[in-house]
Order: C-alpha cells, then structure tokens, then sequence
C-alpha cells in the first residue's frame, strides 16, 4: 500500500480546521510615533505607510487602527531636537509628548484602548543613548532612576503597561519598585527582556532621531552570535518581576523566540521590527514580493515559533488578513 498524507490538503474548511498556528486581533499590537506640535500628520520617508502624530492628532490613527480590529498600542515619543540634553529630561517631564498622548487618548477612548509605552532615554539624550554617559561610556546604575521615573510619569499619564527597552542591567526591579512605591502595583511591566544589537532598528532611529552620536549600543544590546546569553537575560527579568517578555527582532530571532516560550512561564511577545517592515515594504514597492503574503507568512512563522503577542507595523494588515480568514 503505497502511504500518502492527503487528507488535510482536501479542502479549504479542513485545512482551516486543522491549523496548527492560531492567530487573534486581540495579539497585536501597534506602534505609534508622537512627535511635539500641532496638528501634525507626516509620512516616515524611512517607514513607508507610518507616520507621526502629534498628541492633538493621535486620535485619528487610534480610530484607524480600531476599525481594523486593532486596539493595544505601544508609543514612542519623539522630542523636537532643541528638548534634547545629556539627561533626556524630556523623557519624564509632565508635558512631554508621551505624556500628553496619553492623558489625550485617555480622555478619548477610556477603557476601549490599551496603552503600552516604550521606556527609554535614546530618543530624548542628545547623543543617543539609551543611558547616562560618562567618561565616554553608558553608566548602567545612575541610568536607572531616571528611566524609573519615566515609567512612573507615563502611569500618572495613564499608560497601562510599561516596556523599558534600554537593556540597563536591574531595570525591572527599578521599575517595580518604584511603580509600586508610587501607587501603581497593578502595571504590569513587559521586558524587552532579549534585545539584540541590530542593525534593523535602522529605519526606526532614522524616524525617532535616536541614532547614537558616538559609539554604539554593543556594551548594552545583546551580541546575535548568542544564545544562551538570552535566555540568561530572560531569567533574571524573570527574577526581578517582569510580567511579559520581548524578543527582539522576530525573524531573525525565531530560534530565541522558540525557546524563550518553552523555557519561561510568561507570555512572550516578538517585535517586529522596522528593518524587517522596511525590507518587505522596499521589496514589495519594487514588484519582488507579493507584500500581503509575505506579510502573513512572516507573522504565522513568529506564532508558530512560540510568540503569544506581536508587535507590529503591520497589525492593521494582518488584523484585516486574520479577519478575512487567510490567516489564524
Ligand atoms: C529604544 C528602542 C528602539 C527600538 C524600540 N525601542 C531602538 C534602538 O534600540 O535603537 C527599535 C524598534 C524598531 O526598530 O522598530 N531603545
Ligand atoms: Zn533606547
């Protein structure tokens, strides 16, 4: 008897039924940019299809993003270059922009949204750190209270979760500490727990002007020859009370991804990250790709390796594609 495996390739409804990899809208999350200004809505030339909003607009991508059935966000703030300092005071001021996206959207939608916010001095330092420089080098321990209180703004703000990506060692414990110190034990904290050193957070620097000034983020972003290393850095956040974890970036990463979701008890979120939206938007705008399917495949590949939440520039594409039933 000759053994074939035809059964599930008969029909459409039973390949649906039998998909491995399950998809939801509720998993997604988008990013936004908010820069300072009024009524600002400009393309990204390095993120084609992303724009920046100012606080006073941001409502209109959020309405945007929930008719596609995306409804978690996660906001990048983007200072104007004269509000950059060594510091990167801008990062916890009360009227920053983040802060004030935040009381904007709170005001707006309430309870309908879920706002996550990045945690990170790189796009308010004018040299581009994500830490306190001195002597020409990122100083992990003076670093921490600033982005603690950062976080702190962001939940006087109204941000429900937080998610530090400056990869200073003791974040998360900062963090929980002085959340909890300041009345917020209830946000939970998502760890960009194993980022890497990677050369596709190009774009992204390009739009949020966070482009180191000297150097680069090697003494603190992690080595992609590694591993270990990662599931290392994965563990002490654990340790220190993280609540979700990161990968990042996700395709590159799957291998990291896959035993992360093995290994840890939390949920594990892959970023997908700007390099990997501006490779598959370049090739598609150059008639190479079928964007769409690419689109989908990359993000049922992440699924598929063990990620529970993606964070996306295309959530709105692949809320649409899981909607229609192409995917999940
Ligand atoms: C800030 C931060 C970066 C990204 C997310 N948070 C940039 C970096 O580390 O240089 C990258 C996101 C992307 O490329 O889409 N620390
Ligand atoms: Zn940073």
């Amino acid at each position: 008897m000759e053994i074939r495996s035809r059964r599930l390739r008969s029909s459409q409804l039973l390949r649906k039924m039998t998909r491995e990899t399950r998809l939801s809208a509720d998993s997604l999350i988008y990013p936004f940019f908010v820069r300072e200004g009024q009524g600002v809505i400009e393309e990204l030339p390095s993120l084609p299809g992303q724009v920046r909003y100012s606080p006073d607009t941001l409502s209109k991508g959020v309405e945007e993003a929930l008719e596609n059935g995306v409804s978690n966000f996660i906001l990048f703030g983007l200072p104007g270059p004269e509000k950059k300092d060594a510091m990167g005071t801008g990062a916890w001021i009360e009227d920053g922009v983040v802060q004030q996206a935040l009381q904007e959207l709170r005001r707006s939608f309430g309870d309908q949204i879920y706002l996550l916010t990045d945690v990170c001095l790189c796009e308010y330092t004018d040299h581009g750190h994500c830490g306190l420089i001195e002597d020409g080098k990122v100083q992990n321990d003076s670093t921490l209270p600033l982005i603690a209180k950062t976080a702190l703004s962001h939940a006087q703000a109204g941000c429900d979760m937080v998610a530090p990506s400056g990869m200073m060692d003791r974040t998360v414990a900062a963090l929980r500490e002085a959340l909890d110190a300041g009345g917020y034990p209830d946000i939970p904290i998502m760890s960009y727990a194993a980022k890497y050193a990677s050369a596709y957070y190009g774009p992204f620097r390009d739009a949020a002007g966070s482009t180191p000034q000297f150097g680069d983020r090697k003494t603190y972003q992690m080595d992609y020859h590694n591993q270990k290393e990662a599931l290392k850095r994965i563990q002490l956040d654990v340790n220190e009370g993280a609540d979700l974890l990161i990968v990042k970036p996700a395709i590159a990463y799957l291998d990291i991804i896959a035993k992360a979701a093995e290994r840890f008890e939390l949920p594990i979120a892959a970023y997908q990250v700007s390099g990997e939206y501006a490779i598959i938007k370049a090739a598609a705008a150059a008639g190479l790709i079928d964007e769409r399917a690419v689109v989908n495949e990359s993000a049922v590949a992440i699924y598929r390796a063990g990620a529970e939440i993606l964070i996306s520039y295309f959530a709105k594409e692949l809320a649409q594609a899981i909607q229609k039933g192409d995917i999940g």
